[in-house]
């Protein structure tokens, strides 16, 4: 919709997991179905945004009109990030994997070889982190996600302020029928500049098309000079 509320308006969405090669045939990665930063990006799209969806490996379908890049690793994902820059908001709801093996091989790590007993992982860069804090471009609105499993609000403020990002969706992934990684629905806490608000249970499309709604209102105010 170009006279939706976001029509003029450019947004990153990061969806999914990220996926680290051990060696050629065997990686780190989390449960991330990619569902929740999809129905984002649809639902900023049909607010007339310009989207562009960087995406780990999911099951998922592209949204129509959306501008998708498919990633695997963190490293990449960072590359494909910066390289949709300028934007006006970031939504990174990526579940990125921290750490990744310290060395990859371009070889089968071999059990007979004393195998993978041990495996040395390092730190992955913080895309959050990065677009949050930059001096020069910096969206006008950064949202972050936060993935926890006990005291979600106090954690989730807590990386809020180490990121430096401006909102941050803070759900509860502990296993169970409705966790929030890989299942359908969410719960969620929008925590924003003015305090934080524990919304509903409901399907993920629905969190979609409430925070677009709200990132609509927070960006498209006309600029009264
Ligand atoms: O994909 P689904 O199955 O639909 O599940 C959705 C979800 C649970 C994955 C999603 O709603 C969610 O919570 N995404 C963030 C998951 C996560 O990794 O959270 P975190 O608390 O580890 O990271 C905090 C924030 O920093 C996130 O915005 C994350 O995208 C970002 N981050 C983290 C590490 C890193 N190296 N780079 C980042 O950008």
């Amino acid at each position: 919709d170009t006279n939706g509320p976001l029509a003029g308006k450019r947004v990153l969405v990061t969806a999914g997991p990220t996926v680290e090669p051990i060696d050629p045939v065997r990686y780190i990665a989390n449960r991330s179905s990619g569902k929740q930063g999809y129905a984002i990006a649809a639902a900023l799209r049909n607010l007339g945004a310009e989207v562009i969806l960087v995406t780990g490996p999911t099951h998922e379908h592209i949204p129509a009109g959306v501008e998708t890049v498919r990633v695997d690793t963190a490293r990449e994902m960072m590359t494909a990030s910066q390289n949709a820059l300028p934007v006006d908001c970031a939504v990174c709801c990526a579940a990125v994997a921290d750490y990744r093996p310290a060395i990859e091989t371009t070889h089968k790590i071999k059990k007979e070889r004393g195998g993978l007993t041990d495996l040395p992982l390092t730190e992955n860069p913080d895309i959050l982190k990065t677009i949050a804090q930059l001096k020069e471009g910096r969206p006008q609105l950064v949202v972050g996600f936060a993935a926890e499993t006990d005291d979600v609000l106090g954690h989730a403020e807590a990386k809020m302020a180490r990121k430096g990002c401006d909102w941050i969706v803070a759900n509860d992934v502990s296993p169970g029928a409705n966790c929030a990684m890989g299942g359908t629905r969410n719960t969620v806490i929008l925590i924003t500049e003015k305090g934080d608000e524990t919304w509903p249970e409901m399907s993920k499309d629905e969190v979609a098309r409430g925070l677009a709604e709200r990132i609509a209102q927070a960006i498209s105010k006309p600029t009264i000079v």
